[in-house]
């Protein structure tokens, strides 16, 4: 194929090229890698472009005669990258007087997005493995208690069976959760067709959680900015689980301060949105969240206190199913430790 069509082919390449002769200097290089690695790299040995000890000795078994190599490599840079590199010789094998004509040509495919998402997935398997496996722990415990030395002792029987039924709901309410994030996961990309009323789901969301907020002494105080009238895209059952969340996290971790505000507001600018917004605020009194803690909030199981949280009967997935129903509605969750006292949740929503 003439150079006048490979070139431009090899320039639109996501991944960095570069074609060195037998003594490793660069002859060539494609966009990407100018951009990615520098602009002036031909005449350069590689191996001061790339210095890892891997790399290099698959490029001398190529030019020793090996016709291809493939191997992962991490670049320790402001970040670590991972690339997945592939060498391969050109044309007929290398003789040793003849080293300045012959070429290679290696591929760096920068893979770390697979590569984190793969680690993201471990991990998420390894926190789910370990928050079912805590209740059924108990739960077995229990079980052989039962069975032994607590056969025929009526009191503890039912002690023990009260706690097998909260851990067994624990499992349930954590597996209803996952259920609940993977769907509204799957739908991310779909924008919500209906229009619903923002104030009629937050006044819903009240009634649903007046019973917790009464068992934990807390007056839930709503203040809807001049009556306004807060129509959005939305889907009601996803907005209300947004507000069940935050609501009840207000009552259980900031239910201290006795009083939890919800103020519905119109905006006409908000961050992140291209046009006017309605925002509803939720703002506790209770003992806030520490700085920082507030960057990793609405990661899937975490917790500031998560003995607290399990003492609660949370799972720590309330806050990462919120943010995901929320970007859906192309909206923003902004969270805030309040220096006087306290949490608030404000919650964007597009006009
Ligand atoms: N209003 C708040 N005040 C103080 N801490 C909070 C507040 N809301 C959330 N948190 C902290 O953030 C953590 C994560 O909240 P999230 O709602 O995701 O999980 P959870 O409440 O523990 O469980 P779930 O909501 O699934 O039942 C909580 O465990 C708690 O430590
Ligand atoms: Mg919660």
């Amino acid at each position: 194929m003439p150079q006048k069509i490979i070139l431009p082919v090899l320039d639109g390449l996501s991944a960095a090229i570069f074609i060195i002769d037998g003594n490793r200097k660069i002859t060539f290089v494609n966009k990407t890698a100018r951009r990615n690695f520098d602009p002036d790299l031909v005449g350069l040995d590689f191996v001061q472009v790339i210095r890892n000890p891997d790399c290099l000795k698959a490029i001398e078994k190529i030019i020793k005669g090996r016709k291809s190599s493939q191997l992962e490599i991490g670049i320790q840079g402001t970040i670590l990258t991972t690339y997945r590199v592939n060498i391969s010789r050109l044309g007929a094998k290398s003789k040793p007087q003849d080293l300045e004509n012959w070429r290679a040509i290696i591929s760096l495919e920068d893979i770390s997005p697979i590569r984190e998402a793969l680690t993201m997935r471990t991990d998420f398997v390894a926190n789910v493995s370990h928050e079912l496996r805590s209740p059924l722990t108990a739960i077995s415990g229990f079980i052989e208690t039962l069975k032994g030395t607590a056969k025929n002792d009526h009191e503890a029987r039912e002690k023990f069976l009260g706690i097998m039924e909260e851990q067994s709901q624990r499992m349930v309410r954590l597996i209803d959760d996952l259920l609940s994030l993977s769907k509204v996961q799957a739908s991310e990309h779909l924008l919500p067709k209906n229009s619903v009323d923002l104030v009629a789901i937050i006044k819903q969301t009240i009634a649903t959680l007046s019973p917790l907020a009464a068992a934990e002494d807390v007056k839930i105080n709503l203040e809807i900015a001049d009556n306004i009238e807060a129509m959005v895209k939305g889907e009601r059952d996803q907005l209300l689980q947004v507000f069940l969340n935050l609501m009840e996290n207000a009552i259980k971790y900031g239910g201290d301060g006795n009083q939890v505000d919800v103020v519905l507001s119109a905006k006409a600018k908000a961050p992140g949105i291209a046009g006017p917004a309605f925002v509803v605020e939720i703002i506790d009194q209770g003992i806030g969240i520490p700085r920082e803690h507030l960057p990793r909030l609405t990661e899937r199981f975490y917790r500031v206190d998560t003995g607290r949280s399990r003492q609660k009967g949370g799972t720590g997935l309330g806050l990462a199913i919120v943010k995901h129903i929320v970007a859906r509605h192309r909206g923003r969750l902004q969270i805030k430790n309040n220096d006087d006292r306290g949490a608030s949740f404000s919650v964007f929503l597009p006009q």
